[in-house]
């Protein structure tokens, strides 16, 4: 089979906003506790975080990791989580039925993210708690003021403020699920006070409201609509989440979920416009695709876990080769929305639906969906271009036409180079892709990584890490031919004609 890609210089989408590879950390599970920290590990700091985790995480240099839920934040009482560790209480933590031992707090996950490079991303409690209680960590975190909460944290040993810029006005409160679940009017009214309150304390921070969990929520739309018209004045962006998985083992269109991922997010991007329109506003409201990935491999085993354990092996998914295709192709459709999506975060980071696992007491391995994540967090940093593709479609159960050929291309002029992400959604058959690059002389190919497997189910485990794993392809400036099922990263060196 025969494709080509066209890119041109001319032909932007944006400048990629490089926080769409952010990524995010909640007390869930053991992604904080055995994850991050593990004070008994042989890599442990200073502080208990683990080194080895720690390095990884710079690898993939997260710009945010949004902290700390999720869910979990909609029963999050901050105050528990900072000062004396051996004064701080043990919870019952009602959305994952974990104890909650607070010897990670907010004190604590600051330094960790500061040690790992990355900014936090700080979600506020809008499920139990409401306005008041979000400006009193907005002082805490962020205010230099002669103030209670400022000399809280100056009590605590921390003179110099946090200086957290990105807060999210709590955490898919339009789900049942959800700690103080609310209607759209209720969420709208607590988020728009709280907003408030919040850029009241520190007029410098930028805010997201909550959007919907996913988009076949039944309010999906509407729920958009009456935050914003509440909100609009005082929120910087709404937040979109969604989780694929392939539930039916029907892997071709398992494959083409990020299609559905695309109208997600044009259609949010419409609202905020009608919204804009209806104001007579003269602010875009931006999105925030604060948690997006695959999840669905662990639920059966989920349901199992004992309950008001500390730290359990909650939402354990173990990701194979077309995960680690979805995963790319997600990726792909972020960066080519990228003049709507400023802030999206892999959700998450570390054990929980993650590409770092680890084995308390022992090593750290890495998952088939690290290497996508990777590449674009890597080399995806520069400006969109909006590339052609020409290549054969198929007809999914739900999609019309799913594209053979999956990509993004981005332009580094800091770096010199026009770097492809491929996907060849093909199960059968090798695609031969014809590159053009218009407005640049394509002089080399610095680097190519294929990520493939004879088998699509094969995955990375302790005892085979590295089973999935890159290795080089052999691609020309002009050419490259992608196996069937594969992922692939290349890097062309240009000059601008
Ligand atoms: O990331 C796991 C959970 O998924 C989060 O806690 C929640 O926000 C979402 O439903």
């Amino acid at each position: 089979m025969k494709a080509k890609i066209k890119a041109d210089k001319a032909k932007i989408i944006s400048k990629i906003d490089e926080r769409i590879y952010s990524s995010f950390l909640e007390h869930l599970g053991r992604a904080v506790y055995g994850g991050i920290y593990e004070p008994e590990h042989e890599t442990a700091d200073d502080m208990g975080f683990r080194q080895d985790v720690l390095n990884t995480v710079k690898e993939l240099n997260p710009p945010l990791i949004r902290y700390p839920g999720g869910n979990f934040v909609s029963g999050y009482n901050w105050e528990d989580t900072v000062g004396d560790k051996a004064k701080r209480p043990r919870r019952m933590e009602l959305a994952w039925f974990s104890v909650e031992t607070n010897q990670v707090g907010l004190d604590e996950f600051q330094e960790w993210a500061r040690r790992a490079g990355s900014q936090v991303m700080m979600a506020v409690n809008l499920g139990t708690r409401g306005p008041a209680e979000a400006g009193n960590v907005v002082e805490y975190c962020n205010s230099r003021t002669d103030t209670y909460y400022a000399n809280m944290r100056r009590e605590n040993g921390f003179e110099e403020p946090f200086g957290i810029h990105t807060w999210c006005l709590g955490n898919e409160m339009d789900g049942p699920w959800q700690i103080g679940h609310k209607t759209a009017y209720e969420y709208a009214r607590t988020a728009c006070e709280a907003a408030k309150i919040m850029k009241w304390t520190d007029p410098t921070i930028e805010l997201v409201a909550c959007g919907s969990s996913n988009s076949g929520m039944p309010t999906f739309g509407e729920w958009e609509e009456t935050v914003l018209r509440e909100c609009y004045e005082h929120v910087d962006y709404i937040s979109l989440h969604n989780y694929y998985g392939n539930r039916e083992n029907n892997t071709p269109d398992y494959l083409g979920c990020s299609l559905e991922m695309g109208r997600f997010i044009e259609t949010v991007a419409a609202i905020c416009d009608k919204i804009k329109g209806e104001k007579k506003g003269d602010k875009d409201i931006y999105l925030s695709f604060d948690e997006w990935n695959v999840w669905f491999h662990s639920n059966e085993a989920d349901e199992k876990i004992e309950k008001w354990q500390v730290a359990p092996p909650l939402l354990e998914d173990i990701y194979n080769l077309e995960d680690a295709l979805v995963v790319g192709c997600l990726l792909n459709t972020l960066i080519n929305h990228s003049d709507r999506v400023k802030i999206a975060c892999l959700a998450q980071l570390v054990n929980v639906i993650a590409p770092i696992m680890t084995v308390n007491g022992g090593d750290l391995w890495l998952q088939t969906t690290f290497y996508p994540y990777l590449y674009a967090a890597r080399f995806g940093r520069g400006t969109a271009l909006d590339a052609e593709v020409e290549c054969d479609t198929y007809a999914g159960s739900k999609e019309a036409a799913i594209p053979y050929v999956d990509c993004s291309v981005v332009y580094s002029k800091e770096r010199g180079e026009v770097v492809l992400f491929v996907v060849n959604r093909h199960l059968t058959e090798a695609i031969e892709v014809a590159l053009e690059l218009k407005g640049f002389w394509a002089e080399q190919v610095l680097e190519h990584k294929v990520l493939n497997h004879t088998d699509l189910k094969a995955v990375n485990s302790p005892k085979a890490p590295r089973n999935v794993t890159p290795y080089d392809g052999e691609a020309a400036v002009d050419s490259v031919t992608l196996e069937p099922h594969s992922y692939h990263m290349i890097r062309i060196k240009v000059k601008s004609e």
